[in-house]
């Protein structure tokens, strides 16, 4: 397949058709120079520019330059094609403290995210300064552009923590089938789409006016590193899961309907008069009409991180989320959720990171960060 454009006027891996494979990074910065910061995000652009077009992180590559010199390029993608690659950034919170000038133009949407009932977050996989996310069809592909940035930062920035995620849990556009969560459910039905012009530019694109100049045509993403319990999920009744969620498991149909894109009918009863579905079932409770018609545009990955030594897989959903502001619609929605969703018997959330995802780059003269310093 042809590579993806890297210009554009929003960054590519947001509404771009989800891919197979994910590598995500979240990186703080380490040197207290702002000019350091500015030139390794130049470079960085330079040389994802050149990774998403197949291309080797650098200008020599990983066998052309001088032999005495370790090469700007690692090598382990060369011959493989660019393979959908997008390499996507974002800015979290801790980046606009007073290191580097920026606290005045921090974000309002940028707000920690508020405690939720029953997460157990691990500092050292939570948050960050800078994130990356690289997604593409070859996962070597997708560590080789993550592991040539961190190359690049060498003592400016150093990875905080990292994921890799394959078998995307969501569909971003109407071309694509939906792919199912380890849970074995069809997830991404109701996600909103590429296609969806006019609701991506309600609920997904930073408008001007929303908030600090620089971050128009951005977009804020949220990770949630979300471990299942799988073996207990397994011992599930059929029944009791289609319930959980209020789709059956086959064709993610809405219960009571037959086929998967069929409306949701939230005041259809049973005989016996209970709802068809469930008042708690998952996607009653994230419904954007739960919510005042908040969306968001999921395009998360599942992961399997090995076993945990007590002979469970270390399993679950590594979800990523894109909206205009969090403060309405991540947070209401997982606040929701965190409170009655029966799904929170089966699975916990071990990580969060909140990040402000800049407009695209217009040019090669165009850096990450440029309408931020
Ligand atoms: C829908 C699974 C966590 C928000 C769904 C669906 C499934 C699912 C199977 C139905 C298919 C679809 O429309 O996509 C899961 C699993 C989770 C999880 C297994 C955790 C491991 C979350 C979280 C949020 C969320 C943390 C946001 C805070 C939504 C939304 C919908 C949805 C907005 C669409 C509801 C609608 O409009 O019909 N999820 N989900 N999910 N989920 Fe989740």
């Amino acid at each position: 397949s042809d590579p993806l454009p890297f210009y554009g006027e929003h960054q590519a891996g947001i509404v771009t058709p989800a891919q197979d494979r994910l590598h995500f990074v979240s990186f703080d910065v380490i040197t207290k120079k702002r000019d350091e910061l500015i030139d390794m995000l130049q470079e960085w652009t330079a040389s994802a520019a050149r990774m998403t077009q197949g291309k080797d992180s650098g200008t020599f590559g990983a066998v052309g330059g001088a032999i005495e010199a370790p090469p700007d390029d690692t090598g382990e993608a060369l011959g493989l094609p660019a393979s959908g690659l997008t390499i996507t950034i974002g800015f979290g919170p801790s980046l606009f403290d007073d290191r580097f000038g920026l606290a005045a133009k921090k974000p309002g949407a940028l707000a920690d995210l508020p405690k939720f009932p029953g997460e157990d977050l691990l500092p050292e996989i939570s948050g960050g300064d800078i994130c990356v996310q690289a997604c593409a069809h070859d996962p070597q592909v997708a560590v080789h552009a993550v592991r040539n940035l961190a190359r690049i930062g060498f003592g400016k920035v150093s990875v905080r923590w990292s994921q890799l995620g394959f078998g995307r849990t969501s569909s971003t556009s109407r071309a694509q089938s939906t792919a199912r969560n380890l849970m074995g459910f069809k997830d991404g039905t109701n996600n909103l789409k590429l296609e969806d012009a006019s609701m991506l530019k309600q609920q997904l694109w930073v408008a001007p006016g929303d908030g600090p100049a620089w971050m128009s045509g951005g977009s804020y993403m949220v990770t949630r590193k979300i471990r299942m319990n799988i073996e207990t999920w397994d011992r599930t009744s059929l029944s009791e899961q289609q319930q959980i969620f209020g789709r059956d498991k086959g064709e993610g149909a809405p219960l009571g309907k037959k086929h998967e894109f069929d409306e949701l009918d939230f005041a259809a009863k049973n005989p016996d008069g209970t709802p068809v579905i469930a008042i708690d079932a998952h996607v009653r409770l994230a419904h954007p009409s739960t919510h005042g018609n908040a969306h968001l545009l999921r395009r998360g990955y599942n992961y399997v991180d090995g076993s945990d030594g007590l002979g469970r897989l270390d399993a679950g959903l590594f979800f990523i989320a894109y909206q205009r502001d969090p403060r309405k619609q991540f947070v209401p929605v997982q606040m929701e959720l965190s409170r009655k969703d029966p799904l929170n018997e089966y699975i916990k959330h071990v990580s969060s990171g909140l990040f402000a995802c800049p407009p695209g780059l217009r040019d090669a003269g165009d850096y990450w960060g440029r309408t931020l310093f």
